[in-house]
């Protein structure tokens, strides 16, 4: 039950704002009291020193004194007493004690000397200050006997219980409602997330390509743009694999479709010795073909991370090794290869797999060079901008159309048709080339233009 964030959001907000209220309510309460009794003890002091003085300045004047003191307890509701030193009532304001021996804490204190006060009782609370009656001066000062009050506490009680009722019921609002508010709050973070989770489970069950719509521009927004990028990648991965291996097939079936016509015709035993080994030569070469494919398409998929061996080295003797090995066959079909890399940069590389990238690029400038041009050329250049190392192969070559641009590293794909029967290929070359790069952890694109030429850009950070 708590395993769920929702319950989880809620329990928490709730805590958070109950302890608060809590607090709050404790400190408004227990502050209120605290300053309205404190108010209360100050006013008492003040006519309780009043009354001391004119019973000090009159102290052979009981009468006078009493008068006084019923005044004050009618002014005032609380009861005014006058004790002598011996705790004897002389004066009782409301008229019932006198004569009578009071002692109590706060008399014993008055009659020692000092102001005191005390709250008693639990059901009809009762605030007692008592003031000493002094005469004499600082040095021979002479304490006569005390003022007592008696002041019922009833009325502040009330208020106190009415304005705790209200901070309850306050509290409860604004608890009740901070609880809502978290609710809402908890199901707009939760429900995406839900979403989010359902829409995952359809994407592991194999639903490619979906979207799932929630457009926040936060962080549950931000990664509901990921999955969606993820799933749309994912679309196309899954596309690309399919189609891969319908290539592949048709790849595969088209020599043997031949092979299996030439050797059907040699079954008939119709046939010319003559052409009997011409058809035997035309197995050998689609047998060749086929052999040749196959080992392109282990190459592709044996090339891992795992197997990666690699080490610094520099990049330009990879380059010149490469150029050097290639010049040849570049010459042979009037090519002219020209080297301008400069850079002297060590990079981590496997340095077979870089060799058989160059490899793969020279031999398709070589292939696809524009033979209606009076001079076909190839050109290695580097660049080092921004902490990246640039290589770019280009060549004046028959180029690439815009629309092909995309496919060309897929694998299986050449463009045109037509065009791919009558050079050797299979497609495989840029495919290879792309692993290499992305195993390495580098970039290629192509910048092409049919009939001006073609320049494949590696792109390596450092
Ligand atoms: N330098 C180039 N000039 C023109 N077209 C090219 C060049 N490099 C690659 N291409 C195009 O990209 C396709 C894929 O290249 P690649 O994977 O090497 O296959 P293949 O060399 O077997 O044709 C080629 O069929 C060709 O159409
Ligand atoms: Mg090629």
């Amino acid at each position: 039950m708590f395993k769920s964030l929702r319950t989880r959001l809620i329990l928490v907000y709730s805590l958070i704002i109950f302890m608060t209220i809590l607090a709050v309510d404790f400190l408004i309460l227990s502050d209120y009291f605290r300053s309205r009794l404190q108010e209360r003890t100050i006013a008492y002091f003040t006519y309780g020193n009043i009354a001391a003085n004119i019973a000090s300045t009159n102290l052979s004047d009981t009468f006078y004194i009493t008068r006084t003191l019923e005044q004050y307890t009618e002014t005032t509701g609380a009861r005014f007493l006058f004790i002598d030193s011996r705790s004897v009532v002389v004066s009782d304001g409301a008229n019932r004690y006198t004569g009578e021996t009071l002692t109590n804490p706060q008399v014993r204190e008055a009659l020692s000397g000092s102001n005191s006060w005390a709250v008693y009782g639990n059901g009809t609370r009762n605030l007692q200050l008592a003031v000493p009656v002094t005469s004499g001066d600082r040095d021979s000062l002479q304490i006569n006997g005390a003022i007592l009050i008696s002041a019922g506490l009833e009325d502040l009680y009330q208020a106190y219980y009415a304005l705790r009722w209200r901070v309850v019921l306050i509290s409860l609002i604004a608890g009740l409602s901070g609880i809502f508010f978290s609710l809402v709050a908890a199901y707009r973070l939760s429900s995406p997330l839900n979403k989010l989770i359902a829409f995952s489970d359809r994407l592991s069950r194999g639903n490619l390509g979906e979207e799932v719509n929630i457009k926040r521009t936060d962080e549950i927004g931000q990664l509901a743009d990921t999955i969606n990028t993820m799933s749309a990648e994912l679309h196309r991965i899954e596309t690309n694999r399919r189609r891969f291996i319908g290539d592949v097939s048709h790849e595969l079936k088209t020599p043997l479709a031949s092979i299996k016509a030439l050797t059907e015709a040699l079954m008939m035993g119709h046939t010319p010795p003559k052409q009997q080994r011409e058809f035997l030569g035309d197995v050998v070469n689609e047998v060749d073909r086929l052999s040749t494919l196959i080992s392109r398409l282990l190459t592709l998929t044996r090339l891992e991370e795992e197997t990666l061996n690699r080490e610094y080295f520099k990049i330009s003797d990879i380059i010149k090794n490469t150029v050097r090995v290639m010049t040849p066959l570049a010459a042979s079909h009037d090519v002219k290869v020209t080297n301008e890399v400069r850079m002297d940069i060590k990079v981590l590389c496997d340095k077979n797999l870089v060799r058989e990238m160059l490899v793969n690029l020279l031999d398709n400038s070589i292939k696809y060079r524009d033979k209606t041009k009076a001079e076909n050329r190839i050109e290695l250049k580097d660049y080092l901008t921004n902490s990246k190392y640039r290589l770019e192969v280009s060549d004046n070559g028959i180029g690439i159309a815009a629309q092909d641009l995309p496919r060309i590293f897929e694998g299986l794909f050449r463009s045109e048709p037509s065009r791919s029967k009558e050079i050797e290929g299979y497609g495989m070359g840029l495919a290879i080339v792309k692993r290499i790069t992305s195993l390495h952890g580098w970039d290629i694109s192509v910048d092409s233009q049919p009939g001006k030429g073609t320049t494949m850009i590696v792109t390596i950070p450092l």
